[in-house]
């Protein structure tokens, strides 16, 4: 990495927190992220994060297990905080004495963030606000992701652009903030980084890697893709507050809507409450992107990518990827 100075120390505070290398973080994917690219993005020098999406405690155990035996290097697990087991969870990464927990998909339950530092994890996690941030900042956790509308899978409003812009000035001097949404180039990590960003989190990039065990008809859709085709789904009733989900559109997305509709039936008839509303969208998702990336069924399975999918049109080794985005970042900073 010696060949990239000035990336690498504007690099330094992200790659001392985590241990890396390069301060580029491959974000959790469900069904993607599991022990192949995990380990691949963590030997490449990069910081890999296993996606523990609705698995049970007993499955992350052998993911974590199955990571470990593939790397030496250190890497992460990204735990969704609605999980109904997430104090299990983290029982389960203390048993593995996992470094870094990623806490995603809301405002951490309380105790959590105590229960990862008891064992001496460090704790990462993602904030809509700038208020939120500094709460969760006061309450323990040492690093912050902050992801935009461009990126893949569940999103918020508001582009990367203009978070990076509220969130670094304010926070960047004190605090560990990583970028995530729509990173594409290595250009874009120089300019993040110079915000003073510590690192960056990319998905879609590494998505469809060598090491990736998606289905091949899950990458050649990728590969194919241009941005415009990444699509924010859109929620069908008011009453029904669905978080959009960016992704390939297909039929699949037309599968979300009646969804919607169907679950906004059962609510009306008093059927299911909010609570369990929210939960069968969900599932809905888990399981459409399973179809997606696993058994390949690119026409109903959910298609998540980023819009920075356009600039992705082949297969890489992660190594490759790692190399052209650091390059790219050091050409662009040697060019100020
Ligand atoms: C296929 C796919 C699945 C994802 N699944 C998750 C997930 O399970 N948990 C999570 O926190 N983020 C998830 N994400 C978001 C990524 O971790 C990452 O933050 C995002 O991809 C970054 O933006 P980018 O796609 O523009 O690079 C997913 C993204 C994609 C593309």
């Amino acid at each position: 990495m010696s060949a990239f100075p000035k990336t690498q120390a504007l690099m330094a505070r992200g790659c001392a927190f985590l241990g890396s290398e390069t301060a580029i973080l491959c974000g959790a994917m469900s069904w993607v992220s599991e022990r192949n690219l995990v380990a691949a993005m963590s030997n490449a020098g990069g910081f890999g994060v296993i996606a523990c999406g609705a698995m049970t405690p007993e499955l992350l155990d052998a993911e974590i297990a199955g990571t470990r035996a593939l790397t030496d290097r250190p890497f992460g697990v990204n735990l969704i905080t609605m999980h109904p087991a997430l104090f299990d969870l983290i029982g389960v990464c203390e048993k593995h004495g996992v470094s870094h927990v990623v806490l995603a998909g809301g405002i951490p339950p309380k105790g959590s963030i105590e229960a990862i530092k008891a064992f001496g994890a460090k704790v990462i996690v993602f904030a809509p606000t700038l208020a939120l941030a500094k709460k969760q900042f006061r309450g323990g956790a040492d690093a912050l992701v902050i992801e935009g509308s461009e990126a893949g899978g569940h999103i918020g409003p508001i582009s990367t652009s203009v978070l990076a812009q509220e969130f670094l000035p304010e926070l960047a001097a004190e605090h560990l903030v990583f970028v995530a949404g729509g990173i594409g180039r290595g250009d874009m990590i120089a300019a993040y980084l110079e915000m003073g960003a510590a690192g960056v989190q990319m998905g879609t990039a590494f998505a469809c890697a060598s090491e990736s065990i998606a289905h091949p008809d899950f990458k050649k859709a990728f590969f194919r893709a241009k941005a415009r085709d990444a699509e924010a789904s859109v929620q069908i009733d008011a009453r029904l507050p669905v978080i959009p989900v960016r992704a390939l559109k297909n039929k699949g997305t037309e599968e979300f809507a009646a969804k919607q509709r169907e679950v906004a039936l059962l609510l009306d008839q008093g059927s299911v409450d909010m609570g369990e509303a929210q939960l069968q969208i969900e599932h809905f998702w888990a399981g459409a992107l399973r179809r997606a990336v696993i058994d390949g069924d690119v026409e109903s399975g959910s298609l998540m990518a980023g819009q920075s999918v356009g600039m992705v049109s082949a297969e890489e080794p992660v190594a490759d990827i790692i190399a052209r985005l650091l390059r790219e970042s050091e050409e662009a900073l040697t060019r100020r």
